[in-house]
């Protein structure tokens, strides 16, 4: 019996390599993917060889992560209530589809992941799997074995897994290039602003300079292309983003979340890049689009962040919104420029090939085209429903 499990190098997935050898009587293979989380991944690799997986596989993800997934989301403007970019929830259709893609090339009847009976996470992977191969069996250690951290580093000890070393920190983390998650620990008091320390992406806007920076992205067909008029590949345009955003105190958030399990928790977040070329993208957008469809595409950007959230990554209503906006793509073509100060992003200068914003129609000014005397009947007929409602309603 084989089973490939996805593999962080952490404590958890750690013991779930020998757990899954005790338990199901089954071989390990390991899955890790360098997603943007800034850790080496030969030393991971090694780790799981020495914990006992017949087969430690490593994939540099990064390219695919932005292009498939990240970018996908920014098309549809993607927050989750507002303040989470969903980093956490996009990498995990990834590393789920990469996992039945492995299971399937090295006959492995099973697959395996280290998320809680708490969380969204599960729901996400177990969502992938089940749909892309319906006959893999999903084992979860995390969520059949309930085990207290003392338990766990002990079971760890008596199996010569290493235990981390040092204080433990107090927080749960989720890193990749689109974002960082924070939860746990102080955090779980609401009432309190998170500790300093939790940050690692974007400085307080107190220890933000104080001059701003000015940022110009460029789209080409709906996707990030350039960053100051200078044509990047998508993980160096992230990379340098998130440097340049976080170290104006831009893309921190804090919020009290819906999960789908039910449970409200509080997370905090760290989005610098996505933050921005969110901002960039709908300026964007309002330029080229006219009002019917831009206000139309804000319901399907608030499906398109909740079917995220929710795991249904691939699922045919994805696939159908995914069409929708195609069909106008290559209209999003243009330069937005971005002013960052001490936390705060302003749009202050946009342009586009596909500009629907006219000069000689805005204008107050001298070659003005608009046709004044066509606005005294427009309002006349426009008002027309409302007055005959209102007339024969006697005044009420
Ligand atoms: N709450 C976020 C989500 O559901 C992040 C999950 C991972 N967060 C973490 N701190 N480990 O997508
Ligand atoms: C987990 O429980 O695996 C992390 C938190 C979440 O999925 O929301």
């Amino acid at each position: 019996k084989k089973v490939v499990l996805a593999y962080s190098g952490g404590l958890d997935t750690s013991v779930a390599i020998k757990w899954l050898q005790e338990k199901y009587d089954s071989e390990v293979i390991t899955l890790t993917v360098d997603i943007g989380q800034g850790e080496e991944i030969e030393p991971i690799v090694e780790k799981a060889r020495n914990v006992g997986a017949i087969k430690a596989i490593a994939l540099d993800l990064r390219r695919e992560f932005l292009t498939d997934y990240a970018f996908k989301a920014l098309r549809a403007n993607c927050t989750y209530e507002y303040n989470y970019h969903l980093s956490a929830a996009l990498s995990r259709p990834l590393i789920a589809s990469y996992l039945v893609k492995l299971a399937k090339e090295n006959n492995a009847s099973a697959v395996s992941h280290g998320c809680t009976a708490k969380g969204n996470d599960q729901v996400r992977f177990d969502l992938t799997i089940k749909t892309l191969k319906e006959d893999l069996a999903i084992w979860a250690p995390m969520r059949e074995w309930v085990m207290t951290r003392e338990e766990e580093i002990d079971y760890a000890q008596r199996n010569n897994i290493p235990v981390p070393v040092g204080k433990k920190s107090p927080f749960s983390i989720d890193l990749n290039l689109w974002g960082r998650s924070i939860e746990a620990g102080p955090i779980e008091d609401i009432e309190k602003e998170p500790p300093e320390e939790a940050f690692q992406l974007v400085v307080s806007p107190e220890k933000a300079p104080d001059r701003p920076e000015y940022v110009e992205i460029e789209f080409e067909n709906n996707v990030p292309v350039g960053l100051n008029s200078n044509r990047m590949n998508p993980e160096d345009l992230v990379e340098r983003l998130n440097k340049i955003a976080g170290s104006h105190g831009v893309g921190r958030s804090d919020m009290v979340e819906n999960r789908l399990v039910g449970i409200k928790t509080r997370e905090v977040y760290e989005a610098p890049a996505a933050t921005v070329l969110v901002k960039a993208h709908r300026d964007l957008e309002s330029l080229v689009l006219p009002r019917d469809l831009f206000h139309f595409k804000s319901l399907i950007d608030e499906k398109y962040s909740c079917l995220i959230y929710d795991g249904l990554w691939f699922s045919p209503l994805k696939k159908a919104l995914d069409s929708f906006i195609d069909s106008f793509s290559e209209r999003v073509t243009g330069k937005v420029k971005i002013k960052l100060f001490k936390g705060n992003l302003t749009v202050v200068g946009r342009s586009s090939p596909f500009s629907m914003y006219q000069h000689d129609l805005a204008t107050y000014g001298q070659n003005d085209s608009f046709l004044h005397n066509s606005a005294v009947g427009f309002i006349d007929i426009f008002s027309l429903p409302n007055r005959v409602y209102h007339r024969v309603g006697h005044g009420k």
